[in-house]
């Protein structure tokens, strides 16, 4: 059995019939193509599957979509704009924060939440923000210092990024 979704992604209205079992999660990567969304535990531990819904995280593999019709739904694919890095992602690869990259995409919607709402985040505000995002290769200082560096860098206005790297491809959820 499916059904007509209507979901605003990254900006973009987009009409779906997907089969009523699936999670967003599912809708996200398997009817909708945006695979940098990334699929882990499907049990709500390890936050790889990360996505904001009006700004606030939600793991989308315990979210039904048609909750989040008439909702503003950002994924990673959504956070570089006009061809530049979000900050967070142009932190995240010059610092190391991303080894593997399988979290990355999850964390980096965590922290875009966190500095959206706490601009000067303290150590353990980051820290409480991203405890539901797991990494099992890259260790926690880098991602930490670089969520730090992306919040000064945001509050002094960003920095651009366009050159290709495999850093780049992990940080825009493409690795
Ligand atoms: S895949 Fe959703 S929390 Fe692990
Ligand atoms: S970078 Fe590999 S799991 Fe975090």
């Amino acid at each position: 059995m499916k059904t007509q979704l209507s979901l605003t992604v990254n900006g973009e209205e987009r009409d779906v019939l997907v089969a009523v079992h699936k999670t967003l999660l599912e809708v996200l990567r398997e009817d909708l193509g945006l695979t940098g969304t990334k699929h882990g535990c499907e049990l709500g531990e390890c936050g790889a599957c990360t996505v904001l819904v009006d700004g606030e995280p939600v793991l989308s593999c315990l979210t039904l979509p048609v909750e989040c019709q008439g909702r503003e739904i950002t994924t990673v694919e959504g956070l570089a704009e006009g061809g530049r890095l979000h900050p967070l992602q142009q932190a995240f690869a010059e610092l190391g924060a991303a080894q593997c990259g399988y979290c990355t995409p999850g964390m980096l919607l965590s922290a875009r939440a966190l500095l959206d709402g706490h601009p000067v985040p303290t150590r353990d505000e980051v820290r409480e923000a991203l405890a539901g995002n797991l990494c099992r290769c890259t260790g926690y200082s880098k991602i930490l210092d670089a969520v730090e560096l992306a919040g000064l860098r945001m509050r002094r206005g960003g920095q651009p990024e366009r050159r290709e790297s495999p850093a780049r491809a992990m940080v825009e959820g493409r690795a």
